[in-house]
């Protein structure tokens, strides 16, 4: 009566990647799909860091009442420090609204149907970008645009093409920017090209959104908020969106945050916000801001956390490295320099998706169709089997 004239729409690529590779039977199979951090043994434990936190406030957690809509206020207060720098968001913490959200997702999702209502103007995502960016824009009902971003041919970034097109779109837009660890490209702005960004967003009248889903992960917990940092420091008024899903390995608690920075209104854009809160999920959930707040409260599991985020790039690193070498290796006539240049756990390597599908079906290497790798997927045993398999499509 109902249900046979509903629509069937098609799998999640990326998460049906990962049922694929779960039903495979091989033995050596290899998953670079999901972006999911892995150790060397390839597993996605709790961080030390975590576990100490749950044993902490397992005795303090005597309810389960409902947080404010906003969210526990002392876990925001903690992010917006680590994003926006603890003496710049002390200083200006009238100026802020934030909110704790499910996930990086729950945070870009709520801030797609607050612009939708509150600015009605098109947003602007690089063409390349994470692949829910723009179903979650559309489903805001907002007008989604790209702007040039990469080139598959020199696996890097058009710096001038990015800004004259930037030049030419229509004044008071939104332009969406990933902090760091660009999905799917690993190809981030250098810090002279944010100062360059920061004065065409002025220029143009654009509104800054920063969705930061990987602190820590390229170079450091300070040095990748930069781009927000110094935005910022220039007086924007800006979105940001966090995840504590990567940094915090907290992926199934869905936590995140969303501020609004700006001089005059936020209090206004934060009360938007709230109200559409209200009418989705009225409250966050507890859990994972319990355990990052109690992480970043505490000297101790702090210093712990910070040293997991270390281990967990360097590794992230390494294993670039030794993808390069192992391809150079095979043929050594071909550059594959991009791979050690890109920051995060992804690159885009370029292969075809027919090729990809075939890695899948004869060598049980798994990958989206886009050929996008995540190098926490590989480890010294498997590496050179991987890059054996790779060159045939590279
Ligand atoms: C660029 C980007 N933004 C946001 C998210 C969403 O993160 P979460 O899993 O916390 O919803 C992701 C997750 O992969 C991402 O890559």
């Amino acid at each position: 009566m109902f249900f046979e004239d509903a629509q069937k729409y098609p799998a999640d690529p990326i998460f049906g990647i990962a049922k694929e590779f779960s039903e495979d039977k091989r033995e050596k199979k290899v998953d670079l799909s999901v972006g999911i951090y892995r150790d060397e043994n390839l597993k996605s434990n709790r961080m030390e860091c975590i576990a100490l936190a749950e044993e902490k406030i397992a005795p303090l957690s005597v309810h389960k009442t409902y947080l404010p809509m906003r969210g526990d206020v002392a876990y925001l207060d903690l992010v917006g420090e680590l994003v926006f720098g603890k003496n710049f968001y002390t200083d200006h913490k009238d100026k802020m609204f934030s909110f704790q959200s499910v996930g990086g997702t729950g945070a870009l999702r709520i801030a797609g149907e607050l612009i939708a209502r509150e600015f009605n103007c098109p947003i602007f995502v690089p063409e390349q970008t994470w692949a829910n960016h723009r179903a979650i824009f559309a489903k805001s009902r907002l007008d989604v645009k790209s702007y040039p971003y990469f080139h598959a041919d020199t696996h890097a970034l058009d710096f001038k093409e990015i800004t004259s097109f930037i030049e030419s779109i229509p004044k008071k837009s939104v332009l969406v920017l990933h902090v760091c660890c660009h999905n799917p490209t690993g190809c981030d702005f250098t810090n002279e090209m944010w100062q360059e960004l920061s004065k065409l967003c002025f220029a143009r009248e654009l509104l800054p959104f920063f969705d930061f889903a990987y602190q820590g992960f390229a170079n450091s917990i300070e040095e990748d908020a930069y781009p927000v940092r110094y935005f910022a420091s220039k007086g924007h008024e800006m979105f940001v969106t966090y995840s504590g899903s990567k940094s915090f390995g907290l992926y199934g608690e869905r936590i995140g945050a969303f501020f609004a920075y700006g001089k005059n209104g936020t209090y206004n854009v934060g009360s938007s916000g709230l109200n559409l809160i209200r009418g989705n999920y009225s409250n966050p959930p507890r859990h994972g801001a319990e355990l990052i707040k109690t992480v970043l409260q505490d000297s101790n599991l702090r210093s712990i956390w910070e040293n997991e985020l270390n281990e967990m790039r360097e590794r992230i690193i390494s294993m670039r490295v030794l993808l390069k070498d192992a391809l150079t290796k095979l043929n050594p006539s071909k550059d594959f320099s991009f791979l050690i240049h890109g920051n995060g756990m992804f690159s885009l390597l370029g292969i075809e998706k027919e090729k990809v599908f075939n890695l899948a079906k004869e060598e049980a290497i798994y990958m989206p169709g886009s050929s996008r790798i995540n190098f926490a997927g590989l480890n010294k045993d498997n590496i050179d089997i991987v890059a054996k398999a790779l060159i045939k499509g590279m």
